[in-house]
């Protein structure tokens, strides 16, 4: 008699969990783009197309016919120059190249950004290549109080910077992955682009000693 109320009570709990499940998946899941439980984590989401058609791209309304009338971002992308990370377009060098021009300011188009040209160079340790920051590629594009001081304190070495916390969203991981190229396999070498020749790594002493 306990026995199969117990049964019967577990089935039940079963039942529902499977149909909370089961919902979750074909609506809240779906409709974020994310494809299982580490979906916290914005890099490990799955891929989605690349510069979709606004009636597409989940962000538009696609019921509203306006929509469909807006130009698809793979249109206005097609004179710049390509890349193979982020959203595939190169933007440092489509804007060196001028083939943007956007404007500074949103109300006076004669104000042009202050480019500060300094390279700040963070050492790594072992044989990772040293990260170079360039600040130039940054304010052509934004304000110094974009990063100052909130993100990082101008002063170099001051601020602590590690994979981790990038990779969580802070530092350059406030941008990179968000708005500019993200941090893959094979965007390492965008940012650790000081080679270090053919370094020697000291081997550790003690499996040697006999
Ligand atoms: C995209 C982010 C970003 C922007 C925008 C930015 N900086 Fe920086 N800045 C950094 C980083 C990163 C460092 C290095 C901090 C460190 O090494 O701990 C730095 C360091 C500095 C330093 C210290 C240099 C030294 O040798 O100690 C100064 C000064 C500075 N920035 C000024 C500016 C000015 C002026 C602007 C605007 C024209 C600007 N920064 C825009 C990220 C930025
Ligand atoms: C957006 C720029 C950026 C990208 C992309 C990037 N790194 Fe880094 N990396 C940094 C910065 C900045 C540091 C901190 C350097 C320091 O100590 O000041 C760092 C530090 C490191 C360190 C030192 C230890 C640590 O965890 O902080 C290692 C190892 C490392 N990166 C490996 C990688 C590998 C592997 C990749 C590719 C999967 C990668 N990085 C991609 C910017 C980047
Ligand atoms: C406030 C936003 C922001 C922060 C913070 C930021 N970046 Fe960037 N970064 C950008 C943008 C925007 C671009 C240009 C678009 C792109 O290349 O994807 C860029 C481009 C770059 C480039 C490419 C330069 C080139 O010549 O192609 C490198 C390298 C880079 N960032 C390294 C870093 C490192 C290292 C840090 C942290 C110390 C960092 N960035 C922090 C926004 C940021």
């Amino acid at each position: 008699m306990k026995k199969s109320y117990t049964i019967l009570l577990l089935t039940m709990l079963m039942g529902i969990n499977s149909f909370v499940v089961k919902a979750e998946t074909s609506n809240e899941a779906s409709n974020k783009g994310v494809s299982n439980v580490n979906s916290f984590n914005r890099l490990l989401k799955k891929e989605s197309k690349t510069n979709p058609p606004p009636m597409e791209d989940g962000i538009h309304d696609a019921d509203n016919p306006g929509t469909a009338l807006l130009q698809a971002p793979a249109t206005a992308f097609e004179t710049l120059d390509k890349s193979k990370h982020g959203n595939h377009i190169n933007w440092v060098s489509s804007l060196d190249a001028a083939k943007i021009a956007p404007r500074w300011d949103r109300s006076d188009p004669t104000i042009q950004p202050i480019v500060f040209d300094l390279n700040i160079i963070r050492e790594v340790k072992g044989s990772m290549p040293n990260v170079i920051y360039p600040h130039k590629a940054h304010t052509e594009w934004l304000d110094c109080s974009n990063c100052h001081p909130d993100i990082f304190i101008p002063q170099k070495g001051a601020n602590q910077i590690s994979m981790a916390s990038i990779m969580l969203g802070e530092k350059c991981g406030v941008c990179h992955g968000t708005v500019a190229f993200p941090v893959t396999t094979s965007t390492c070498s965008l940012c650790h682009t000081q080679s270090k020749g053919n370094v020697q790594l000291p081997r550790s002493q003690a499996s040697n000693s006999q």
